[in-house]
């Protein structure tokens, strides 16, 4: 563990990391850079060690796209049952990559596929976590039409995380694609009705009014800056909070 983990007491006591899955690509084009797997499991294994229980949704952009595939002519429904077996192996090589470090670890999975990983129980999923185990929870809801978004917010209310901590590309949340739009403003905390009448892209509407009616705090931050899922899951001001505020 790093000095800074082991000098600060977690804020956290449960926390839910929804990792992106186009950011498992790392500097490759497609499907997992085995080294940022290990970057994100070593992080996770510190994080467990200071005592936080981390639940873990993954995505699966970096192998099949639902949306866009849909976007094609493919059957909507159709690509998103393949793009939730997609976070399926994400959340496999999570699971190998924490378990090559001693870090015990559950994949749970809304579409059952008992010959690979276990069927998502909340209890069973509660009861992992409080043995101090990492739970990684695979297949989106089971459900098409919700993203992986929606998923981690849904599991996060059930297995009563007290925030969830979005992985991602971009460093929070702004008033325009920063990709796109070079002065665009990141904002440090913002409102749930905000971010959703003012349609930004971090998060869908579905996700987002789910957190609202739950008061689920959100913190988007970006993954690929070396130690900020440790940040992030200490409870570290990274990136941009979502929650019951307007922006400050
Ligand atoms: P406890 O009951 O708390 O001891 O949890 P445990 O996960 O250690 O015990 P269990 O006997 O349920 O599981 C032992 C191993 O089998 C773990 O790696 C589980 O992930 C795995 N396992 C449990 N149920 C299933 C299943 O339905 N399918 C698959 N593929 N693996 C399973």
């Amino acid at each position: 563990m790093t000095d800074a983990a082991l000098a600060r007491q977690p804020a956290y006591r449960r926390v839910l990391l929804k990792l992106s899955g186009e950011a498992l690509t790392g500097a490759g084009q497609y499907g997992i850079d085995p080294d940022v797997a290990r970057a994100i499991a070593s992080q996770v294994a510190e994080a467990t060690q200071a005592g936080v229980e981390v639940a873990i949704v993954v995505g699966g952009g970096n192998i099949f796209r639902g949306l866009a595939a849909a976007a094609h002519g493919m059957d909507r429904a159709t690509a998103d049952y393949m793009g939730m077996l997609a976070t399926v192996m994400n959340g496999l090589a999570i699971q190998d990559a924490l378990e090559q470090i001693e870090c015990p670890t559950r994949v749970l999975s809304a579409i059952a596929m008992n010959e690979i990983c276990e069927p998502y129980i909340r209890r069973r999923a509660v009861r992992h976590l409080e043995k101090g185990r990492v739970v990684v929870m695979v297949a989106g809801t089971g459900n098409p039409y919700f993203t992986t978004d929606t998923a981690a917010t849904l599991r996060a209310v059930e297995v009563g995380a007290e925030v969830i901590l979005k992985a991602t590309r971009v460093d929070g949340v702004y008033d325009a694609d920063p990709e796109k739009e070079p002065n665009a403003q990141r904002y440090t905390r913002i409102g749930y009705t905000e971010l959703i009448s003012n349609r930004l892209e971090a998060l869908d509407a579905t996700a987002v009014s789910l957190a609202m009616d739950n008061q689920m705090p959100i913190v988007v931050f970006d993954m690929t800056r070396p130690g900020n899922i440790v940040r992030a899951v200490l409870g570290e001001q990274i990136g941009t909070l979502i929650g019951g505020e307007v922006t400050a």
